[in-house]
């Protein structure tokens, strides 16, 4: 019989047995996944984990925050913050290929993972072993969906799977890669993992940068940062947090529409809303929000983000369409 406890009492056994008295990081998105993933990873090796925290520009509101504060505090791992908004916007510039952009972002992170295991080796002094092993939150799905499953076909390379560089100088932990969504959660809430954090919607790891379909900028991510951070208030106000399992908010850079506000003529970009409901995001529908909340996310987005003079809803299903837009 499948139960939490089971999970962990095996996860626990396993990760010792592939660790043993190594040094290990752990890349914290302040999601589900990697949160109970590196909660797993603590309980079974304690202090030998640093959790490395990367904030790479492309994150939505209040997401950094969520994890310096709520995650350490319930947990007490280790943590490190590692700023590399330059770097990541660097590497994404001139790029407009979702794959190329994956890539891209999947070996950046690598490569800040392996500095910071470099400081964290630094950090412990004479004494200090290199780092053997990361942690990564992949579960089922993930695996599935990037040709690692039996007879899969390679849909998107999700960063912590199909994009890792051929180099890679770790040993993956992956304590999750065998559950779905629904049994990390009541792994995590087993865990003691704080509950806004294990009921958090999925959010994916190369964050923003696929979510804005043409090239990533710093402009274009504060213009998706502000119709993004309206779109959640508006869905948790109504109370639909729970119904849904996400709503990507994605820019379309490269398409411009005309519009009138005021007396002026406007050109600007739209922004799509892609609310799902799901079990397990392999397949999804696309949930039928209300009206009103649609409405006034629709006027407040279009009043208060100057560069977006229009809103529109993706009524798509997944097959066809993927959830997120890259
Ligand atoms: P798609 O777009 O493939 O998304 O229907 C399925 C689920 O996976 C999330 N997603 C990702 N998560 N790294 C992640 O950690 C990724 O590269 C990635 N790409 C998609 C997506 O948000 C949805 O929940």
């Amino acid at each position: 019989d499948w139960n939490p406890g089971n999970v962990i009492a095996d996860q626990v056994a396993a990760i010792r047995a592939q660790v043993g008295d190594a040094r290990v990081i752990c890349g914290l998105s302040g999601g589900v996944d990697s949160s109970v993933a590196a909660a797993l990873v603590q309980k079974a090796v304690g202090d030998q984990l640093t959790c490395v925290f990367v904030d790479h520009g492309l994150l939505r509101t209040g997401e950094a925050e969520q994890v310096e504060k709520d995650f350490v505090a319930a947990t007490g791992v280790k943590l490190m913050v590692v700023d590399a908004r330059e770097r990541f916007l660097d590497a994404l510039a001139g790029v407009s290929d979702p794959e190329t952009k994956r890539k891209i972002i999947g070996r950046e992170f690598i490569r800040v993972f392996e500095d910071a295991a470099r400081e964290v080796v630094a950090d412990a002094g004479a004494h200090g072993e290199d780092v053997k092993f990361l942690v990564q939150g992949t579960l089922y799905p993930d695996v599935v969906e990037s040709g690692g499953g039996e007879g899969a076909a390679n849909i998107k390379s999700h960063h912590n799977v199909g994009g890792l560089p051929d180099d890679l100088q770790f040993e993956l932990v992956e304590p999750l890669r065998a559950l779905f969504k629904d049994e990390v959660r009541a792994v995590g809430l087993e865990l003691g993992v704080p509950e806004g954090i294990v009921w958090r919607q999925p959010f994916p790891g190369p964050g923003l940068g696929i979510r804005i379909v043409g090239e990533v900028t710093a402009e274009r991510l504060d213009t998706l940062r502000a119709a993004d951070a309206i779109a959640r208030e508006e869905l948790t106000k109504a109370g639909l947090d729970r119904e849904i399992w996400q709503c990507p908010v994605v820019l379309l850079a490269d398409v411009r529409s005309v519009g009138v506000q005021g007396d002026g003529r406007t050109y600007g970009h739209p922004i799509v809303l892609r609310p799902v409901s799901s079990e397990d995001a392999m397949t999804a529908d696309w949930t039928r929000l209300p009206y009103d909340v649609l409405a006034t996310i629709s006027t407040r987005i279009t009043n208060e983000v100057p560069e977006v003079n229009r809103v529109v809803l993706d009524c798509t299903s997944k097959p066809p369409g993927t959830i997120e837009w890259e």
